[in-house]
């Protein structure tokens, strides 16, 4: 059987691969970007699904109209208007998670040829979404806050592309955020040559400290947004968002419909149930709480347990921290010793289109309990120590 062109291009995803390692038993896994399985809010979700079938089971288990449950669009307009991310009810889209937002922003966008510009390192999943529409995507260069709105000007002068994809809040992968004069001159860069361009925003609501700060569409009403309901309700449900402006709405929702017609009409009233309710802001702040002190604990621990020159970054949300092995030392390297002592990362290569990432790496802290995650940082500072030459013997 002959697979259309993109299946041969596309390489599967490397973080995948790693997962199946680090699946072992034993093994402390900072790899995969998973919430806290023991902080999801299951009591509430029983109760929700329990009262929606009860309430109204015979009309949520029925198709449903494309863009989604009128409730869930309300409560959520409400919100991100709230978090300066302004949004009308009709201005979104609920998704199957934020994968299918972004995959459904480049079905509606991306011809063949179309020129992608990402910030470096930016997302792998991303990627993977747009790959099937065959773009070309080129990085722009990126410091701790993101794109450069001067590298982007230049590339949106020398070459127009069709689509800007940002992270402005808690990066993945870095962690790292920009300040609001970088969005404002992002924001401007795409309003003034008019292209578009993507916010992806999954761990916006997961801040530990620090200022919230305007979402892009705060600047240009012609932004694109994307939410998900993975981090701070469950992944498991499947339950995103694409907040778009008019003139994209109707590719959007046409596209949605040709792969999957709607959304779970049950799963979407539960989360508006959810996010309605009085208990959800205390859900929201044990989140923030326990992953701000998981992630003090890797900071504080990477502190004292990494050897001089290391370095990493130092968010103030999410769910990532990224690090900078000292003198050039390859983290592909440092991934099989410390694989060896049972501890997990994702490298930094594979979030790098080009070059770059040899010497860095990921390391997520929302899956892992403070013991492990001391337990883990004693075990990767001892594989950096060994990788410098510097260590005892591993094992030891
Ligand atoms: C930046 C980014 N975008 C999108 C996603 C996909 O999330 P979802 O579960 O909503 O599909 C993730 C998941 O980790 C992510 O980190």
């Amino acid at each position: 059987m002959q697979t259309a062109r993109w299946v041969t291009v596309m390489k599967p995803s490397f973080i995948r691969e790693i997962l199946k390692v680090t699946a072992q038993p034993g093994v402390i896994s900072f790899a995969g970007g998973l919430p806290a399985p023991e902080l999801f809010p299951v009591p509430e979700l029983v109760a929700a699904f329990a009262d929606a079938l009860a309430g109204s089971g015979r009309q949520l288990l029925q198709y449903s109209p494309t863009e989604g449950d009128p409730g869930l669009r309300a409560v959520l307009s409400e919100r991100l208007t709230e978090r300066r991310v302004p949004a009308g009810p009709d201005d979104i889209l609920l998704t199957n998670g934020s994968q299918h937002g972004l995959d459904l922003v480049a079905k509606a966008l991306i011809d063949p040829g179309d020129l992608v510009l990402v910030e470096n390192p930016t997302y792998l999943g991303a990627l993977q979404a747009f790959g099937p529409y065959g773009p070309r995507i080129q990085p722009v260069e990126s410091d701790e806050e993101g794109m450069l709105p001067g590298a982007l000007a230049d590339a949106v002068a020398r070459e127009r592309p069709k689509l800007v994809y940002v992270m402005p809040t808690f990066q993945n992968p870095r962690g790292t955020s920009m300040g609001a004069a970088r969005r404002t001159a992002i924001a401007a860069v795409c309003r003034q040559a008019a292209v578009a361009v993507v916010e992806d925003d999954p761990y916006g609501e997961l801040r530990y400290r620090g200022e919230e700060q305007p979402g892009i569409r705060s600047f240009w009403d012609q932004a694109i947004y994307l939410g998900t309901f993975s981090k701070t309700l469950a992944p498991g449900l499947r339950l995103g968002w694409v907040t778009a402006p008019p003139a994209l709405m109707g590719a959007l929702k046409l596209g949605l419909q040709a792969t999957c017609l709607h959304v779970g009409t049950l799963t979407q009233r539960v989360a508006a149930m959810v996010l309605s309710s009085a208990d959800y802001p205390i859900h929201l702040a044990r989140l923030r709480q326990e992953y701000g002190r998981r992630m003090s604990v890797m900071l504080g621990q990477m502190e004292s347990a990494f050897p001089a020159g290391t370095r990493w970054s130092n968010p103030d949300g999410g769910l990532f921290i990224w690090v900078e092995l000292p003198d050039g030392l390859q983290s592909l390297d440092l991934f099989h010793l410390a694989v060896a002592q049972k501890v997990a990362f994702v490298p930094g290569q594979p979030f790098f289109v080009g070059e770059g990432g040899d010497s860095m790496l990921r390391l997520n802290f929302s899956n892992s309990t403070p013991a492990q995650i001391t337990e883990g940082m004693a075990r990767l500072g001892r594989a950096i120590a060994q990788l410098t030459g510097a260590g005892a013997p591993l094992g030891t």
